[in-house]
């Protein structure tokens, strides 16, 4: 029986001795990899129907094995095998506590370091496991391009207490476990669930908030790349909806009648860059108002509450001077000039239609890649 291998309701033959990761990329299924020899375990699958080689789980948990998953790029299929990508359920992943801070303040703050390493971005979430079934998030903060250590924000959902490790008195070496990372975080609610009086005390009773975002507005409006976002909002309405919900989260008081953060945004293709260069634009500008950096930390928590429901989940390409920078998937790409192909070496000649894997810079000629993956 010919070993087809279907993931996502397309269908590819792999050759004699091509690996399912290999025959998945020549027909321009867009699967994930990064090292192709069984050690980063970036290009995990699960098969949800047919048989997983034993050679194709070396190095996966117990866990993994148990649920069929498996290492596309070490398989060689043995049989017609039904693919998917990892489900964010079933990815445990064993923490070590480093740190755990900022109990007084209702948002307990964690350094933990993952084993092994974890691929996740920032603002995704991971979900504690506990006996009890009740499994806290963790607001991952740390960014895995720049930061050394993994971070994250521990939030509890109203009436649910801390898991255990994590109090004042948690101990370097404590360890845990975490589902995930997951992207679809539920929407953030508000009222928040820490306010902070204090602060609006602290910048005259809001009239400080008023005056950086009179500051504020006009920089992003003049700003290249977060100005479009803005044609048809006058600046004063802005303003004054970032008053009122600032206000709502500092005080807790109920007068901010706008959109949720997730609903207002929920058309902006707004990245993780995007969004801390609005935070650096936002941090000068508390700066110039003369906030401390202590402040400045306390006010745009109140932002970085938000930044999964305001930055979308799918990875969108690099923008970089404005222009997109495109790193992944395929494109379908007419020959200007004749090449071969580099899964079965034919000749394809100028003015055909191929697969270009962006990344790889590899060709897939039509016998290769039938239109049905474009
Ligand atoms: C790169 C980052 C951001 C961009 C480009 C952006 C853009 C926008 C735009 C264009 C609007 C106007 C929507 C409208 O009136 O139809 C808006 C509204 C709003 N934004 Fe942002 N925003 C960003 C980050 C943030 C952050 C960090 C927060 C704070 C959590 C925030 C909170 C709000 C609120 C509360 C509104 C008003 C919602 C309403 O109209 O009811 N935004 N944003
Ligand atoms: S690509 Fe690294 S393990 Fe498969």
């Amino acid at each position: 029986m010919p070993a087809s291998l279907n993931f996502g309701g397309q269908s590819v033959e792999p050759w004699e001795g091509e690996t399912v990761l290999d025959a998945l990329l020549r027909v321009g299924i867009d699967a994930p990899f990064s090292c192709k020899s069984g050690s980063c375990h970036t290009c995990l699958m699960q098969c949800t129907e047919g048989p997983v080689p034993a050679a194709a789980q070396h190095g996966l948990s117990d866990h993994l094995v148990r649920m069929h998953y498996l290492l596309p790029c070490q398989c060689h299929a043995q049989g017609p095998m039904h693919l998917r990508a990892p489900q964010p359920d079933d990815l445990l992943t064993a923490c070590m506590l480093c740190e755990a801070a900022g109990h007084d303040d209702g948002v307990v703050r964690l350094i933990f370091e993952p084993q092994p390493a974890l691929r996740y971005r920032r603002g995704q979430t991971l979900r504690v496991v506990t006996a009890s079934g009740v499994e806290p998030e963790i607001v991952i903060t740390s960014d895995p391009a720049v930061d050394m250590v993994m971070t994250g924000e521990l939030r509890l959902r109203p009436g649910t207490s801390l898991p255990e490790g994590f109090g004042p008195d948690a101990e370097f070496g404590w360890m845990f476990e975490v589902r995930g990372p997951f992207d679809g975080v539920p929407s953030q609610g508000l009222p928040m669930t820490h306010t902070d009086l204090a602060l609006w005390h602290e910048l005259d009773e809001g009239r400080t908030v008023r005056a950086v975002l009179e500051d504020f507005y006009p920089k992003v409006y003049a700003d290249e790349r977060l100005g479009p976002f803005f044609r048809g909002v006058t600046i004063e309405r802005a303003i004054d909806k970032q008053y009122s919900f600032l206000r709502l989260a500092m005080t807790g008081e109920k007068i901010y009648f706008g959109d949720r953060p997730r609903n207002a945004h929920h058309w902006m293709i707004i990245t993780h860059e995007l969004f801390d260069f609005r935070q650096s634009l936002m941090v000068q500008t508390l700066r110039e108002h003369g906030l401390s950096e202590a402040q400045i930390q306390r006010w745009t928590r109140f932002e970085e509450y938000f930044r999964p429901d305001i930055v979308k989940s799918t990875s969108w390409p690099r923008v970089e001077g404005g222009v997109e920078i495109y790193t992944e998937g395929f494109e379908r790409e007419t020959l200007s000039a004749a090449t071969l192909c580099d899964h079965c070496g034919a000749e394809v000649a100028s003015g055909v239609e191929v697969l270009y894997h962006r990344r790889l810079g590899t060709v897939s000629c039509p016998t290769c890649a039938p239109k049905v993956a474009a």
